[in-house]
């Protein structure tokens, strides 16, 4: 088949956050200890005093990942971050309730965190709140201990704890993760009671630090379409694993199955619309003494999909466009409702979660380790170009997780293994920046059935391209192109217009034998193949593959 990409790269839009490459760390499984802390490591190639894996540090900086998001995850519900600040040897061991009740020894705790976030990876930390457990003092104090420069008791005891004056500055914080979620410790059902309480919260947080940006609790974005019938694309990941463990499978996916359709409509449908409306507040309201802006910067939502089927498989991140539409439609509504002025900042989208995540596939790994397919990788493509196009709605996205834990990056007792995903956020986190551009696309479209549910829901209206496409100019005049060809068997040829004839033009090929293959048995099977095109007529998507073309523009574009 034959198809064509006009790139305008002149066309330039909206200006790419770079947060949407941030990542997520989780007391859960082997993602902090085991992966990026690991003091029982027997080959010890360790910073010292912390025990963090040099290797991992040494692999992921160089993606340049902006913010990483802290402690959980379902974890912070019922995490009391004193724990885990002092002399490591007189830290309390808890149970991890949110991920089957594991000793956590809390010796990897914010001041740990902080070192390998702010030091080592050079990001902005994004810590989330307790809101199942914890209290807003609770809260109170662990920002004052990060954020206070003045003599108040926390200030004092992080430079007892520390021995040094600075502060971590931590400016991002989350009003509490999936509160609304019946796997959540001390979860809120009644999202009116969400907003009120995180409404006083974001009140009093901007009054002890105003400079902080506040991340609010929405669901999934997916208010207007039906909901999934099928046990993706949102996952309830510790009931899941909870479930799994002592269920058949059959039962298990009953469970699945049972639980969405009785829960989320209801908690969904709801949830997004009643917690931004009810947050979303002019910025100079006075009688809560705020006059310093809006209480609330950024509204989050999660999504997670996956198939074993190679094509609801890749083309389910689709799912996440509209979601970003819906929420972003959602907050303009609240925002008209509220007689918000049109000059006033307006909450921005946090994806804070977001992978292929099949927990039914990932049950028996150690705590949701996937094993990706060249599938996946094409998949993890897909939301990326999604983000990218999405960009003017996205102020942040979040892989969760990054090590280990449903995870581009492995670690094995003696080294790391990059998963076929790994390559994918290389790549844009590498080489996409600056501006989305315009970009005109066309080619066929996958016809096939459409089921499960979930997919013909959430994809509804919205064409299947074999051609899945995003395109950036950067600062320096680099347009990238990425495309991914998501039809299985055919390569894909294709006229590309908007770079000049004989332009030289950097390829940099994901692929891999067949959509199945992973690098996770002792080989690695899908990588970055690199390659040069000087432009002239077409390009050949090869089948299964994610291609970035990258180019110099050329002045008169
Ligand atoms: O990322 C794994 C888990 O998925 C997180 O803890 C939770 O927020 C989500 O359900």
């Amino acid at each position: 088949q034959t198809a064509s990409i006009h790139v305008f790269p002149s066309h330039r839009q909206n200006e790419i956050n770079r947060h949407i490459y941030s990542g997520f760390t989780e007391h859960m499984g082997r993602c902090i200890e085991g992966g990026i802390y690991d003091p029982n490591n027997p080959n010890k190639d360790l910073l010292t005093p912390k025990s963090l894996r040099k290797d991992v540090i040494s692999t992921l900086k160089p993606l340049d990942i902006p913010i990483f998001r802290y402690p959980g995850g379902n974890f912070t519900a019922t995490y009391h971050w004193q724990d885990g600040v002092g002399p490591v040897d007189q830290r309390p061991t808890r149970l991890n309730l949110a991920w089957g009740g594991q000793p956590e020894t809390n010796s990897f705790g914010t001041n740990e965190f902080m070192a390998w976030c702010r030091d080592h990876m050079n990001a902005e930390p994004y810590l989330c709140l307790n809101m199942g457990t914890g209290t807003l003092d609770e809260a109170l104090a662990w920002i004052e201990y990060c954020n206070a420069t003045g003599d108040s008791y926390y200030a004092k005891l992080r430079r007892e704890h520390t021995g040094h004056d600075r502060p971590h500055n931590v400016k991002y914080w989350g009003l509490g993760n999936e509160v609304w979620g019946p796997w959540q410790i001390a979860q809120t059902k009644d999202p009116k009671l969400y907003a009120e309480t995180a409404l006083q919260w974001a009140k009093a947080i901007k009054l002890l630090d105003p400079s902080v940006k506040l991340i609010l609790c929405g669901s999934d974005g997916m208010q207007s379409v039906s909901l999934p019938f099928e046990p993706i694309p949102f996952v309830p990941p510790s009931m899941i694993q909870a479930a799994s463990a002592s269920m058949s499978d059959a039962l298990h996916n009953t469970f699945q199955l049972e639980r969405l359709r009785t829960l989320c409509p209801r908690i969904s449908r709801a949830w997004d619309y009643e917690v931004i409306k009810a947050t979303i507040l002019p910025a100079t309201t006075s009688d809560l003494g705020v006059t310093q802006g809006p209480l609330i910067d950024y509204v989050s939502i999660h999504g997670y999909t996956a198939s074993q089927t190679h094509y609801p498989n890749v083309f389910a991140p689709l799912s996440a466009e509209r979601a970003i539409e819906t929420t972003t439609a959602l907050i303009d509504l609240a925002c008209a409702a509220n007689n918000i002025p049109p000059g006033q900042p307006r909450p921005t989208i946090a994806f804070d979660e977001w992978n292929v995540w099949d927990p039914k596939r990932a049950v028996g790994s150690q705590g949701a380790e996937e094993k990706y397919t060249l599938s996946d990788a094409l998949a993890v493509a897909v939301w990326l170009n999604v983000f990218v196009r999405q960009s003017d709605k996205v102020g942040m996205a979040c892989l969760a997780q990054s090590v280990n834990v449903i995870s581009p990056l492995m670690t094995t007792e003696t080294g790391l293994i990059k998963q076929t995903s790994w390559f994918v956020y290389e790549l844009f986190c590498r080489f996409v920046r600056g501006h989305k551009v315009d970009v005109v696309v066309n080619c066929g479209c996958y016809q096939g059935d459409t089921s499960p549910a979930w997919l013909r829901d959430s994809v509804k209206g919205r064409e299947m391209r074999w051609l899945d496409v995003s395109a950036s100019v950067d600062g320096e005049g680099w347009c990238v192109v990425c495309v991914v060809n998501a039809h299985e068997g055919e390569d894909i040829v294709t006229a590309v217009g908007g770079v000049d004839g004989g332009t030289e033009v950097e390829v940099y090929e994901v692929n891999g034998k067949s959509v199945d293959v992973t690098n996770m048995d002792g080989e690695e099977k899908v990588g970055i193949c690199e390659k040069r095109w000087v432009v002239q007529g077409e390009y050949v998507f090869p089948a299964h593959s994610f291609t970035m073309l990258r180019f110099r523009v050329s002045e008169r574009k």
